[in-house]
């Protein structure tokens, strides 16, 4: 299987913009924020379970996955988040392992994990752990901007997940985002030269 680094960081931290660096420099992308999109848009493989599961008013008119509606639900109430997950985290790391499988001639794959510190069959997927860190300042101030959240809900997501500190204690690499996208791109080019290594 191909060596894979696993890439986290807290929501707007910076994980697609670093992904999108990595591609450009030859690595594999597998997403599973995308997977779990395309899992749960009209016709996908996990709306028939979402369905039976939590019923028609979750499947929005076109079939897909209501997702402002399960996004309140689960946020609302954490056993209904267990319930989602225990659905949909097997079919995501199926499609993981399948994508890991067709990565053709890249030299290393790096998989985007938002929830890969409380997903241990992700964790053991990933040889490394990367993180994508950045003050909270910083971060909440990119999701106010990219988004229409406001700064109290992007706090309340915030706290919600996987402390910062806990996070970096996963970390066998870490990307510090707090400034240009140049400074980013920095990071990310030493890091490809040693993942390029393939060694610790
Ligand atoms: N170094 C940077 N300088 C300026 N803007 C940045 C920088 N890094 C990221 N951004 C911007 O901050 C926002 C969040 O970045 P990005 O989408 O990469 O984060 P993410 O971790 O993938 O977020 P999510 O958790 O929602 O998937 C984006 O609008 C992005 O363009
Ligand atoms: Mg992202």
């Amino acid at each position: 299987m191909i060596r894979t680094i696993g890439l986290t960081g807290g929501i707007g931290s910076g994980k697609s913009t670093v992904a999108g660096l990595f591609a450009e420099q030859g690595a594999a992308i597998i997403d599973t924020d995308d997977i779990a999109h395309r899992l749960t848009r009209p016709g996908g493989i996990a709306i028939p379970a979402i369905r039976a599961e939590f019923g028609d008013r979750y499947i929005a008119e076109d079939g897909a996955l209501d997702r402002a509606g399960m996004r309140a639900l689960v946020f609302a109430d954490a056993a209904a988040r267990h319930r989602l997950e225990r659905l949909l985290h097997p079919q995501i790391l199926a499609q993981t392992e399948t994508e890991l499988a067709q990565t053709g001639t890249a030299p290393y794959a790096i998989l985007v994990v938002p929830l890969l510190p409380q997903a241990p069959a992700f964790r053991r997927l990933v040889q490394r752990v990367l993180v994508v860190d950045c003050d909270e300042a910083t971060q909440l101030a990119r999701i106010v901007r990219r988004s229409r959240l406001s700064e109290a809900e992007a706090r309340a997501i915030i706290a919600s997940q996987t402390p910062r500190a806990e996070r970096l204690k996963l970390a066998d690499d870490i990307i510090y985002n707090d400034g240009d996208l140049d400074a980013l791109a920095d990071q990310v080019d030493a890091l490809h030269r040693r993942y390029l290594q393939n060694s610790d």
